[in-house]
């Protein structure tokens, strides 16, 4: 382990522009599930059936019910963590340029991170259906489900739901960016799920070294990535940073 953090910050210290791509691993630690494994959302819950927009348009309540108070609940009180706090930290030290996350938490703003792409969009806001108004989630009263909107509207998380696009200016920046970076670090994903998987290939099809945080093995270890920390996010940064800054 020690010289995979070795190589790690001084893959970053020779590098000029670094970015990261996150998942739902990152926020574990801040006390958000992960989607996918042990402990996940979809072991306890069928994503077609409560996080799809069919689902959602064929019964509101039912996912309101069911999926957005669950998370509403944990997003309200969730703070970042180390593994946050250390790409906010390679941001200060003028390493990381950009964070693509797969997150809806909002985590990384809170860390510090300035330029964050929200890929799934975020659970900050919900939207009307009918006019578009956005709402502060925190300010939304949900003693009556489905929230409405002044005009009377239906109430959604301005996240992105299965069956959806991905919101187009944040595919064509987190393109861009992968293909411009001279390091990717791949942190908390089980990089399963498409768009937001093909950014690490993008990355490395441009010569960029791909750096996996990850306690577990995904598709892209060995494959796609350059090599892959095995171990939690928190731990992971601090420890990378601390040697970085030993270097720099
Ligand atoms: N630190 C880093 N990674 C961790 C940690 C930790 N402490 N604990 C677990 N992990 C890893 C798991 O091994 C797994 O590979 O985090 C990953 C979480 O994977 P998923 O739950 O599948 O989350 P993610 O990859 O973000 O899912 C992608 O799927 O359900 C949709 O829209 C949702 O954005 C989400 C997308």
């Amino acid at each position: 382990m020690d010289d995979l953090i070795k190589q790690a910050a001084d893959d970053l210290a020779a590098a000029g522009k670094v970015t990261a791509l996150t998942g739902a691993g990152i926020s574990i630690e801040s006390g958000i599930p992960p989607f996918r494994g042990k402990g996940g959302l979809w072991e306890r819950f069928d994503p077609m059936e409560i996080a799809h927009i069919d689902a959602f348009m064929r019964d509101p309540a039912r996912v309101w019910n069911i999926l957005v108070k669950e998370m509403k609940k944990i997003v309200d009180i969730a703070v970042p963590n180390d593994g946050h706090k250390g790409l906010a930290k390679l941001e200060e030290m003028g390493k990381l340029k950009t964070v693509i996350t797969q997150n809806i938490d909002g985590l990384h703003q809170a860390a510090g991170n300035t330029d964050v792409i929200e890929f799934h969009g975020t659970f900050a806001w919900q939207r009307c259906m009918d006019c578009s108004r956005k709402y502060e989630t925190r300010q939304v009263d949900i003693s009556v489900i489905p929230p409405r909107c002044s005009c009377g509207g239906i109430l959604r998380p301005d996240a992105v739901f299965f069956g959806e696009m991905i919101p187009p200016d944040a595919l064509r920046r987190s393109r861009q960016i992968a293909s411009d970076c001279d390091v990717m670090l791949v942190v908390g994903t089980s990089a399963v799920v498409q768009p937001a998987a093909l950014m690490p290939v993008i990355a490395k099809e441009s010569g960029a070294k791909v750096v996996e945080i990850n306690p577990e093995r995904t598709p892209l270890t060995d494959e796609i990535s350059d090599y892959l920390i095995p171990g939690g996010a928190g731990d992971v940064m601090n420890r990378i940073v601390a040697e970085l800054e030993q270097i720099s």
